[in-house]
Order: structure tokens, then sequence, then C-alpha cells
């Protein structure tokens, strides 16, 4: 009988660090898991899970990948969450070094790609100091998945010639960005780990000079079963994002105005008028296709 992938507990882990063995190094595969749908991996990626002894995984990915390791894997959550940091980030990348020092592979599962605020540079520099052979496999990032689904293009002839990834959370505080810059108009801002920034990054975008009418779009869970859009604008932001939660993109700039645009709710189900000028949210699986039911739900008011 096959058995499941076994999550291994930290606390055993750190006497790992101090254990390295006379063993030729293994090696550290730092792994973009994507935004969440499994069909969404990479053919590396999805080969790699499925090969791996050890997994180190972040929270951001989803159960349906994890559950594609080998009966047996070691897997191992290091999930760092807001204000509670399972493991930090300067263990996370001894503890890679060290299974590698002891002869193992490592697959380091990143949610999205290593890259985009997912401090992989940190691990592969960490690993390259120590002499450990370290390879980057990429993975969709969120905001390229949160985009194709709303049919709503990052860049757009006409609407949107750049497109800037920018986090709405820094280490000591606000992000350091060119706000002026942000504020111009024909480009798409995507605002990661931004929902409860977002008052204050739309102040700055609009004090900057952005139209407070800037079409905007909040996704919640992009590609995942339970992804959620919030078509609103730059104005109205902050308050459409208040009481979301989970891991969320803001999306600012013209182009977003062709969000959702391609899909078609079916007369029963769709919204009633709210007489506030209420938003309404489209959940990833409600378009119409193939295998999908159609269904739309009923947003929050825009304030
Ligand atoms: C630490 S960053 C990691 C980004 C990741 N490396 C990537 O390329 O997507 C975490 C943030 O990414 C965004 N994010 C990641 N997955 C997401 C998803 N499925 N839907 C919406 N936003 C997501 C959210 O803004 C979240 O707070």
């Amino acid at each position: 009988m096959s058995r499941a992938p076994r999550p291994v507990s930290l606390r055993r882990l750190v006497a790992l660090d101090g254990a390295t063995r006379d063993a030729v190094p293994g090696k550290v595969w730092l792994v973009g898991a994507g935004p969440g749908d499994p069909e969404l991996l990479t053919l590396k990626a999805a080969r790699l899970i499925a090969a791996a002894g050890v997994i180190v995984h972040d929270g951001l990915v989803s159960a349906e990948i994890l559950a594609m390791a080998a009966p047996g894997a070691r897997l191992i959550d290091v999930a760092k969450r807001k204000n509670r940091h399972t493991l930090p980030q300067d263990d996370i990348n001894r503890l890679l070094v060290a299974f590698a020092r002891q002869g193992l592979d490592v697959v380091r599962l990143k949610g999205g790609d290593p890259f985009i605020f997912g401090r992989g540079g940190e691990e592969l520099e960490e690993c390259r100091a120590a002499g450990i052979d370290c390879e980057v496999v990429p993975g969709v990032t969120a905001a390229l998945a949160a985009s194709a689904a709303a049919g709503a293009p990052l860049t757009h002839r006409g609407l949107a010639q750049a497109v800037t990834f920018v986090t709405g959370h820094a280490a000591h505080g606000e992000p350091d960005l060119d706000w002026d810059h942000l504020a111009k108009a024909n480009q798409t801002v995507v605002i990661y780990m931004g929902l409860t920034t977002a008052g204050r990054i739309a102040e700055r975008l609009m004090d900057a000079g952005r139209a407070a009418a800037t079409p905007a779009l909040i996704v919640v869970n992009a590609s995942r079963a339970d992804e959620a859009r919030y078509p609103t604008t730059l104005g109205a932001l902050a308050g459409v994002a208040e009481g979301l939660s989970g891991p969320a993109l803001l999306i600012v700039g013209e182009a977003m105005s062709l969000a959702c645009a391609s899909f078609e709710t079916p007369a029963a189900l769709a919204p009633q008028d709210d007489e506030q000028g209420g938003l309404r949210s489209v959940r990833h699986g409600e378009e119409r296709g193939p295998s999908r039911a159609s269904r739309t739900t009923q947003g929050r008011a825009a304030s």
C-alpha cells in the first residue's frame, strides 16, 4: 500500500544543522510551484516534486501540489505567515544547506516564482556561499494567473505600455517606491502583499496624480477553486480590500477595465443591482467552460 508524504516536525530539523556528515553534497532545487492550480506547474516542477525525497515548502503551495509528492517523501512546512514566522529565513537557508551537506537532494518549493517576492535570491546566495549546487526552476507568478483568468491583460495596446510588480509590504513599514512614476497613466501596477496597506497605497498613487477613476482589480486566491475577483477603481480600492483575506493581488491600471469582460453571467444568477454601486465578485470556476459550473456571487459594496 502506498504511503502518504510525511510532514516532518521542525524540532527535529534544528538538530540537522550540526549533523553534517561526510557525504557527497546533494543539490538544492529552488522550484516555483505557481499560484496554486497544479495545471499551472511547469513540467519540470512536476517531475522534480514527484521525484523528491525532501520537499521544503511555503504555506502558499497548494495541498493539491503537495499531494503530487512521492509516498514517503518528507514534507517540511516552513510557511512564513503574517505575524507567525514558523521558521526565520536564516534558518530556512541553513536548513537547505544542511540537507544538501547530508547528501540529500532537496526541492525548495515556493509559491509562484521563486524570484518574485519569494526570497529565492537569498536562498540561492546561501547555497552558493556554502558551495552547494543550486538550480532555479521558474514558476507562474500570481500576477500572471490573476490577469489571465480575469481576461485583463497586464499590458495592452493603448491602455498599458508597461507593467510593474511592487510589494505593498516592506520589512520596516511602507515600501520605498517611486510613486510619481507609478502614478503615470497607461501602465499597470501589480501590488503583492498589499491587502492590509491598500488604503495607503491608493492614497500615495492618487496624491501623486493617478486618477481615482483608474480601473482596479483585486484577485484573491488566484487560480484556486476559491478564487474571487473584485473589479473596482483606485478610489474605491481600500473599501473593497477591507475585510478580504487570503493571498491577494491589487492590480491598478487602465487595462483592468477589461476584467471579467469575457465571462457570461447566467441571468438567473446575475447579481442584483446594488443601489450603492455594489461590486460583483466572480469566483474561479464560475465562468462558463467545459467542466465548470457557472455561478456568480454578490460582492462587497465600494465605499
Ligand atoms: C511572499 S509573496 C510570494 C509571491 C510568489 N513568489 C509569486 O511569484 O506569486 C506572497 C504574495 O503573493 C501574492 N500571491 C501569491 N499567490 C497568490 C494567489 N494564488 N492569488 C493571489 N495572490 C497571490 C499575494 O499578494 C501574497 O501576499
